[in-house]
């Protein structure tokens, strides 16, 4: 997809785009060969060779984020509804982003975004076996046969659930707060699985990607993941 040069150096990782846009003025920049020093064209990086002080302006930079999801966002890159999406809440990054799995507009909580299709697959694929924690609060009590339920695995839409993780965190006179780990990821898993024991989801809240927790991340921030943080979520050994 072509767009402005300035915003593709700025996405590589090699200078902020007001940076950029003097590197081009300086005619340090060059796409097929010829250098560019007018500001605004636009450019295909897939079909067209850019080059910064004669080496090629390729990969972007890979960015990996960890947000603190507030309710009332989409997860989508865009919405035909109008409605704010996550991506609103990281102005300062430059490179293009995308989830790591989706969010409920109305769940808060851990949302990866990255760069890197990678980290994607090796997350969502149920062969990884990534756990996705999530504090669910629900109406009532549910009793210890209805929780088993979740943990023998359950027929949602005609597909068995694989056996989740349930304990209670709290209960209340009027609602319980139950903290369930899965790693499969299918749209609307968690509210599915606790409709289908007959208790429907109040608030739902992800907290943990294998054992990366939000860990005092406030609710509508975002920080960039180390390579100790990556580690966390697989336990241990990035498998890419
Ligand atoms: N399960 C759900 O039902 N909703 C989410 O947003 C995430 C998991």
């Amino acid at each position: 997809m072509a767009d402005r040069l300035q915003k593709i150096m700025a996405r590589a990782g090699i200078a902020s785009r007001r940076k950029a846009e003097e590197l081009i003025l300086q005619g340090r920049v060059a796409v097929d060969g010829r250098v560019v020093t007018e500001l605004g064209i636009k450019v295909d990086p897939e079909t067209q060779t850019i080059t910064f002080d004669g080496r090629p302006v390729t990969s972007e930079k890979k960015i990996y984020l960890l947000l603190n999801k507030p309710t009332g966002y989409v997860t989508t890159l865009s919405d035909p509804q109008g409605r704010p999406i996550v991506t609103d809440l990281l102005p300062d990054i430059s490179q293009r982003v995308f989830p790591v799995g989706r969010l409920d507009f109305d769940t808060s909580g851990a949302l990866i975004l990255t760069n890197d299709g990678r980290l994607g697959h090796f997350i969502l694929h149920p062969r990884f076996e990534v756990n996705k924690t999530y504090a669910a609060t629900v109406a009532g009590r549910p009793d210890s046969r209805q929780l088993r339920q979740l943990e023998k695995g359950i027929l949602i839409d005609g597909h068995r659930t694989w056996p989740a993780k349930v304990r209670i965190l709290e209960r209340k006179a009027a609602e319980t707060t139950l903290e369930l780990i899965i790693h499969e990821g299918k749209k609307r898993q968690v509210r599915k699985m606790l409709a289908a024991i007959g208790y429907p989801v109040k608030k739902l809240e992800r907290t943990a990607y294998g054992e990366l927790t939000l860990n005092g991340l406030q609710r509508g921030k975002y920080r960039r993941l180390t390579e100790r943080d990556l580690k966390k979520i697989f336990s241990g050994k990035i498998p890419f």
